[in-house]
């Protein structure tokens, strides 16, 4: 048995047919005047019980509920310009911890966002009193093949990689991890910008992700399971910097067809 299915309560359905027109699955169908569902290809995207004047459809199985939308939630698109305009990768961080509200937050940020085939494969590993554990298995296996980086990275020459080279002594990391890293990077551009709208700053480590996934020790360390990856590294916490302007970025390149 399937572990969540999609219920029609015939005695609600006024077969509208909103469900089937939204269905990108076509797995409901009207049938005598009611919805029926088909759940071959059923993905439990949960589009049809969002849609539903009726709340006629359900999803079984899950333990939260749904949120009715109480009006259309538009932010101003200039504004939101800006936050992408002015957000900063920040590699200096203020020694004030990030509040568990915070955090919870951003996490939520992460579980909600949208996965390839509604596939729900993140899940986040929170690093607090762990962090300087395991950024010093990362910092050792970077002295590893840094010589090796050296000799074909004139970047890699120039990096000294400190004890603090991946974490920069923020307060909280949290490592993404997922079966699909496109999932994975949705989800943590959205928690940056949920962090962000809290005030703090955020740093996308790359180098740490690329750690975790070449060492078996560290993917041990921070629990990754089989068939998972480390798709994005976020450290956060709150800036010790303060940007006064935007940065200048080359010019668009876009070809209209
Ligand atoms: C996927 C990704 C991985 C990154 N990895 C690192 C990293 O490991 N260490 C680091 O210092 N910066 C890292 N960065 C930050 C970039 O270097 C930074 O975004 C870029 O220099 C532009 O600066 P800005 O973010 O302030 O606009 C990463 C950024 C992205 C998008």
């Amino acid at each position: 048995m399937k572990q969540h299915q999609v219920e029609i309560d015939t005695s609600k359905c006024i077969g509208c047919g909103m469900c089937t027109r939204v269905c990108p699955a076509h797995s409901i169908e009207i049938k005598d005047k009611k919805a029926v569902t088909l759940l071959d290809d059923c993905l439990m995207c949960g589009q049809c019980t969002a849609v539903c004047p009726m709340r006629a459809v359900s999803i079984s199985g899950y333990d939260t509920g749904q949120i009715e939308k109480k009006e259309d939630l538009r932010l101003k698109p200039e504004e939101v310009l800006d936050v992408i305009r002015f957000r900063r990768s920040i590699r200096q961080f203020k020694q004030k911890e990030i509040p568990k509200e915070v955090i919870s937050q951003i996490l939520e940020a992460g579980r909600l966002t949208h996965t390839a085939k509604n596939m729900q494969d993140v899940s986040f590993v929170v690093l607090n009193k762990e962090k300087g554990r395991i950024e010093q298995m990362a910092v050792s296996l970077f002295r590893k093949i840094k010589p090796f980086a050296d000799l074909f990275s004139p970047m890699a020459r120039k990096n000294k990689i400190d004890e603090h080279f991946f974490f920069f002594n923020a307060p909280t990391v949290i490592v993404i991890l997922a079966r699909d890293k496109t999932n994975g990077i949705l989800a943590a551009q959205n928690m940056e910008f949920v962090a962000e709208a809290n005030g703090l700053g955020v740093l996308f480590s790359g180098f740490f992700t690329m750690a975790a996934n070449t060492s078996p020790k560290i993917r041990k360390a921070i629990g990754i399971p089989k068939g998972k990856r480390a798709a994005m590294t976020l450290v956060l916490g709150y800036p010790e910097v303060k940007f006064l302007r935007s940065v200048q970025r080359e010019k668009l390149i876009v070809k209209y067809m």
